[in-house]
């Protein structure tokens, strides 16, 4: 059954998934023919979880032999005591990726900490390359200097939710990203 009904805990939408769907024919177009002409694999890294519908609609658009793998990180921010280190709690497991051209997706850049270190993580592992690709960002939230190499859409600094992203887990499987009412996390 369709249904129409916006989830009555969000407040509007702020990407339709037409919207999502010209983002990511416009990142694939773009990512093809950023990377048809390189003699490395090209290896897609979905960030789990919140990536994990964007990665899923990018890939199948991006025309040009892939491989996948799947992150999970969690980056502990500015501030804390580990500052200046990701916590990865899935890695992937590949003998020599010097032949490699790695494209991290996420679903959305924040403080910029997590992309920070992970991209230094994976140089470090020895990529041919690494570079990023964000469904939304949120420059004004940023605490590090760090720029995605692919964005989607610039977006507010609102509590945003749907097409990946939770709330304490909640609202990852709307097919459409929206801002969620305040009462709902404020209460
Ligand atoms: C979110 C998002 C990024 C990170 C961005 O992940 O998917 O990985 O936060 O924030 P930053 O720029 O401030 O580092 P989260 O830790 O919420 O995990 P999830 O994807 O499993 O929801």
């Amino acid at each position: 059954m369709v249904t129409d009904k916006l989830n009555p805990d969000v407040e509007r939408v702020l990407l339709s998934e037409e919207e999502i769907s010209n983002i990511v024919d416009r990142l694939s177009k773009q990512i093809t023919e950023d990377y048809k002409d390189s003699k490395n694999h090209l290896v897609l890294v979905c960030i789990l979880k919140g990536s994990i519908l964007f990665f899923s609609d990018l890939i199948r658009k991006i025309d040009l032999p892939a491989q996948i793998e799947c992150m999970k990180v969690s980056s502990y921010g500015a501030g804390s005591v580990s500052s200046g280190k990701i916590n990865v709690m899935l890695d992937f497991n590949r003998k020599d990726i010097a032949d490699c051209d790695l494209l991290v997706i996420e679903d959305i850049v924040d403080s910029g900490n997590t992309l920070y270190h992970l991209t230094r993580y994976l140089k470090d592992k020895g990529a041919a390359s690494v570079k990023t690709c964000t469904l939304l960002d949120k420059p004004d939230r940023r605490v590090v200097d760090y720029t995605p190499d692919y964005v989607g859409t610039e977006i507010p600094d609102e509590f945003v939710i749907g097409y990946g992203l939770d709330y304490a887990e909640a609202y990852r499987t709307l097919p459409y990203v929206g801002i969620l009412k305040r009462s709902v996390y404020s209460e």
